[in-house]
Parts: C-alpha cells; structure tokens; sequence
C-alpha cells in the first residue's frame, strides 16, 4: 500500500480518476495551482487513486477537500489508506479537527467517513434535496 505526495507526473493520473469519479471534475490550471494543500496520491508509477486537503483557518482545522478512487480500484482499501495517511499528517502539525462536505446522496463516500469515525454534525439544504450537503467532523485529539 503506498501512500505518498503527489508529484506533477502525477497529475494526469488525477485528471483520469477525477473525470471517471464527478461530473463536475476540477482543471488542470486548478490542480496545478493547489499547491499549498495536502495533495497525496496511492499507488507507484500508475494512480490508483489520490486525496486533497487544505489547512483552515490558523491551522487548528483542516478540510478534506475531494478524494478519488479509480472505480476498477475501488472496495480495496485505497481510499481508508489515503484518509489514515492525511489524519497523520495532520497529527503531526498538532491539527486535531478534520471537516468534509459530502452530498447526502453519496452513500459510498458517508459510509466511508462514517467507518473512519467521522460524525454528521450538520445538513447544509439545497434547492434540490437531492444536492443536500452533509457538514462531516473527525476529532482527532
Ligand atoms: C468514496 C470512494 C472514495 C471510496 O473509495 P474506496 O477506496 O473504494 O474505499 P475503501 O475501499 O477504503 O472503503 C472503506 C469503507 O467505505 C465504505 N464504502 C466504500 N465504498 C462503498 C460503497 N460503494 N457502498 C457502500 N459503502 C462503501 C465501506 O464501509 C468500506 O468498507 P468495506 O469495504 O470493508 O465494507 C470511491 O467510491 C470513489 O472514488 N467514489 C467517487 C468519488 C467520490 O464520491 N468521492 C467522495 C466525495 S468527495
């Protein structure tokens, strides 16, 4: 299992995982310029899957922004490894609060949070309930 920071070889791979994962999927002007977040992908030379992170507000919170598996990779494990290697990582710059948004439809991604220790802590409603936004919080302390 290898977890690692993204590297610009890398991106392509994103771009691939992202495109096959929302129908909304970020540019590559955009992914290039999000340097300043955790950017980590899981996998060696190919990209199985791959995880981005910001640091909030005086670094006492951290979001976990979008996350991805390649659905041939998916049910394996990738997406637990790549959130466990962030929760470290966020560790050891004494974060101990880590906050998603999910759509409430995206029973995968909420039963992951959920499985990992994430608590619902509030519904953001939409004009549509199908687009409903679940806020998620990991306390990591
Ligand atoms: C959500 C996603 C990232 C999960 O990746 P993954 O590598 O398959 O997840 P894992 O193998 O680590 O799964 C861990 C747990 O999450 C839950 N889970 C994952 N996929 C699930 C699914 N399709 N249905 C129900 N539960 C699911 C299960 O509890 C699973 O544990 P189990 O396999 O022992 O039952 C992946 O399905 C994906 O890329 N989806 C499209 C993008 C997306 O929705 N991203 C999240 C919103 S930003």
């Amino acid at each position: 299992m290898i977890v690692r920071v993204a590297k610009q070889e890398d991106l392509t791979g994103v771009i691939e995982i992202d495109k096959l994962s929302f129908s909304n999927p970020w540019d590559r002007e955009f992914l290039e310029n999000i340097s300043k977040a955790i950017f980590l992908v899981f996998g060696q030379q190919e990209v199985n899957g791959f995880l981005i992170a910001g640091c909030g507000h005086r670094n006492v919170s951290a979001s976990l922004l979008k996350i991805a598996v390649h659905p041939e990779h998916r049910r394996k494990g990738i997406a637990t490894n790549l959130i466990n290697k962030l929760i470290e990582m966020l560790r050891d710059r004494q974060i101990d609060e880590l906050e998603v948004i999910v759509l409430k439809t995206c029973e995968p991604a909420i039963s992951l949070y959920k499985k990992i220790g994430f608590k619902l802590v509030s519904t953001i409603p939409q004009i549509s309930k199908n687009n409903d936004l679940c806020v998620m919080k990991l306390e990591m302390t």
